[in-house]
């Protein structure tokens, strides 16, 4: 592994070809219109979604551990929905075997609605209800990005708090996602590989436009001392909030994750579990969501007044 030095760290310092992005440069040009993330009335659900740097960094854990956090913290039901759709396998991390997938919703067409979308939900014993990626590889092409915007709007309707995996590879209609989040957490590992990682993801949103996006790091797997500590500092200097941090506990966080269970249940008293409440508390102050009855009685304000 290569040393790092002592001098700042800025996104293009460790990103070999900088303009190599920009030829990779989504389509976008519709994904920053439509809709504001908040404020229409009867879709005030918060999006929180979690970006990785890395495969591997740890970014399902993350996320489900969020979700059933923000689960715990709100007394409320929380989604989780599986965007990493060829690879993706959440319901593996809550011991669910999904008797419904992304893909009914997928083929659902005009049918998708409120009432459709709660049917695909598996509903986990802590108040996660879970939306799992397709159980076969589906072509990425076969997802756009209305599809997308109307997922996310249902969710908005639906939950107080969705919260949403990406995949590592960068599909097209993530910028509608993005447009669409109130909060992005990018889970990276205090690594200079993770640190490479990083920095192409804050690039890659500052190309695509997304310059005033909620962003929030978290270096995952950190260790107490050496280069772990290092990183995270490096790191520190690319972004202008401070970087969150969870602590490594490989025995804890293995220990859940075969019993398909979350920290919260499996290990109550790791480091990991305590680093994750604070970091779901603090998101939580950030979007502030509503209540369920709160949605449910905004969306009875907007709903068409029956005629005759
Ligand atoms: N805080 C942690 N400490 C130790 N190991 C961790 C931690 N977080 C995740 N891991 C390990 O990292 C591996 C990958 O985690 P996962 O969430 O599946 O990554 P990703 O979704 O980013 O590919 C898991 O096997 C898990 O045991
Ligand atoms: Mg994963």
């Amino acid at each position: 592994m290569p040393a790092m030095n002592d001098a700042p760290f800025v996104p293009r310092d460790v990103l070999e070809k900088p303009d190599q992005i920009n030829t990779t440069k989504p389509d976008l040009s519709h994904a920053n219109t439509d809709t504001p993330a908040l404020g229409l009335p009867g879709e005030d659900g918060r999006i929180v979604t979690v970006l990785k740097s890395a495969g591997g960094c740890g970014a399902s854990v993350v996320a489900t551990n969020l979700a059933g956090e923000f689960c715990r913290q709100t007394n409320e039901a929380v989604a989780l929905i599986d965007l990493d759709i060829q690879f993706g396998n959440l319901g593996f991390y809550l011991d669910i075997r999904p008797r419904h997938t992304l893909l009914d919703a997928l083929q659902a067409g005009k049918r998708f609605d409120e009432t459709f979308l709660k049917s695909l939900m598996e509903v986990h014993e802590t108040g996660i209800h879970v939306l799992s990626a397709p159980r076969h590889m589906v072509p990425l092409d076969q997802i756009d990005e209305g599809f997308i915007l109307k997922l996310i709007r249902l969710l908005k309707k639906t939950y107080p708090v969705s919260v949403i995996e990406l995949s590592a590879g960068w599909a097209h209609w993530f910028g509608v996602v993005f447009s669409q989040s109130d909060e992005i957490v990018v889970v990276c590992e205090p690594t200079v590989r993770g640190a490479s990682g990083l920095a192409r993801v804050l690039q890659s949103l500052q190309d695509m436009m997304f310059d005033d996006i909620s962003l929030n790091v978290v270096a995952n797997k950190v260790q107490k001392y050496g280069e772990s500590r290092r990183c995270v500092d490096q790191m520190q200097g690319t972004v202008l909030k401070p970087i969150q941090s969870i602590g490594f506990d490989e025995k804890s966080v293995e220990k859940a994750i075969s019993a398909g269970m979350l920290l919260s249940q499996a290990a109550k008293r790791s480091i990991p579990y305590r680093d994750m409440q604070q970091i779901a508390g603090q998101l939580l102050k950030q979007i502030n969501p509503p209540g369920e009855a709160e949605l449910n009685s905004r969306k009875a304000l907007v709903q068409p007044v029956p005629r005759g």
